[in-house]
């Protein structure tokens, strides 16, 4: 995509990632990719709001230069430190001789360890306002949304708020902007919530703290640093954002995530009941076999959901390994206070039951059932499911 003006003299100049495979090193992004979004804000003092990766700085500056002579900009504000903004600072470093970099404390603590930038970085502080011609740009502090440093810039005059990771979405953007341009804003807001859920999710009291600190600002346009600029209804993207971050305190769906994971396909058949018989007590219900499906897209709904059942068999003297990494990642992101259940075929050894009963105390999770079957599920097995699938709805329903 070319350079799109989002405002008078004001350009988005981002690049779309469309060759990683993960983000982060750890989340699928090569079906629908990522966008790095970077603004230029043209005026008496030329600034570039957040960068670019490494793997695209050259792509990424070329972009720039169509816009603003690299010798005239004279800041670089730096909202967040994460390399996927900060990757191309080394390159871009040696062309922009009269540009100081912006950013709060910690940011400059982590431009020095990160990129050896210790001369020419001017701490803001939150609150701050700086005058670059007609148009005043001011700080707020938006502490680990997504790292500790990160803060969001505001466009006075404009009311564009700039806030990097906060409000972003994964989904490389297909040749429109904004929101007002996208035919599948369902899409967008599915890979937004994706995204919160794996990058933002661990720090979700942070996101609620910043949500509520940008609540009395007025926006025009949310330009965060992944997805779409929200021009039309920044309303929605921030509505998303505040529903994401009080799922954690317990205004959660009166829905269920079912996850499993099969060898031989015993777990997996009792699954199926188990999955029927929920079904069955007009629970709503996503479900996610872990054998092929990564954690990345699991997390979202495990995360919205309060209820939890668990299939998975004994392995090796544990819970099968692609569900434990599943369930570590949940743990990782704080999936916490959740209404669960656990069923597992076994062969020899039944210690998954005991891993699950850990994990679930460690997560404050009330396990509602934690049921193993030896091998193949009998009819004995069968038979516990109705009256389980009832208890298990009533208690997802009546969780505060
Ligand atoms: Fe988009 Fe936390 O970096």
């Amino acid at each position: 995509m070319q350079p799109r003006r989002i405002a008078d003299d004001i350009y988005w100049v981002g690049i779309n990632d469309r060759q990683s495979d993960l983000f982060e090193g750890l989340w699928p992004i090569k079906e629908h990719g990522v966008s790095i979004n970077s603004y230029v804000l043209l005026d008496e003092k030329n600034v570039i709001v957040d960068l670019s990766c490494e793997l695209m700085s050259e792509r990424y500056i070329h972009k720039l230069k169509e816009v603003v002579d690299l010798e005239k900009v004279d800041y670089i504000i730096l909202n967040h430190m994460e390399p996927d903004h900060t990757g191309a600072l080394p390159e871009i470093r040696a062309q922009v001789p009269n540009a100081v970099f912006l950013g709060t404390a910690k940011a400059c603590e982590i431009a020095a360890n990160f990129y050896d930038l210790r001369d020419n970085f001017r701490v803001v502080e939150d609150g701050e306002e700086l005058k670059i011609g007609k148009r005043t740009l001011r700080f707020y502090s938006i502490p680990f949304v997504h790292w500790p440093e990160t803060m969001a810039t505001y466009a006075v005059e404009d009311q564009i708020l700039f806030p990097c990771d906060a409000f972003g979405g994964y989904g490389a953007l297909p040749g429109i902007l904004f929101d007002d341009q996208c035919a599948d804003l369902a899409f967008m807001e599915s890979e937004a919530m994706r995204y919160y859920v794996n990058i933002v999710g661990t720090h979700s009291s942070n996101a609620k703290k910043a949500i509520e600190k940008l609540r009395p600002v007025p926006l025009k346009t949310i330009a965060p640093s992944h997805g779409l600029v929200w021009r039309k209804n920044p309303e929605r993207i921030y509505e998303l954002y505040s529903k994401l971050s009080n799922y954690p305190d317990g205004k959660r769906e009166k829905a269920a995530t079912l996850i499993f994971g099969s060898m031989y396909g015993n777990t997996r058949t009792f699954a199926e009941a188990v999955m029927q018989a929920v079904a069955e007590e007009g629970l709503p219900m996503e479900v996610f076999d872990v054998n092929t499906i990564h954690a990345s897209y699991i997390l979202p709904s495990l995360w919205k959901n309060e209820g939890v059942i668990v299939c998975a068999p004994t392995y090796e003297g544990a819970l099968f390994p692609i569900m434990t990494n599943v369930l570590n990642i949940a743990k990782v992101k704080k999936v916490q206070k959740r209404t669960a259940a656990y069923f597992g075929s076994y062969a020899w050894g039944s210690m998954a039951k005991k891993q699950i009963e850990t994990y679930c105390t460690e997560q404050k999770w009330n396990l509602i059932e934690n049921y193993q079957f030896f091998g193949k599920p009998k009819a004995a097995d069968f038979e516990m499911i109705p009256a389980f699938a009832k208890k298990f709805a009533d208690a997802v329903r009546m969780a505060s």
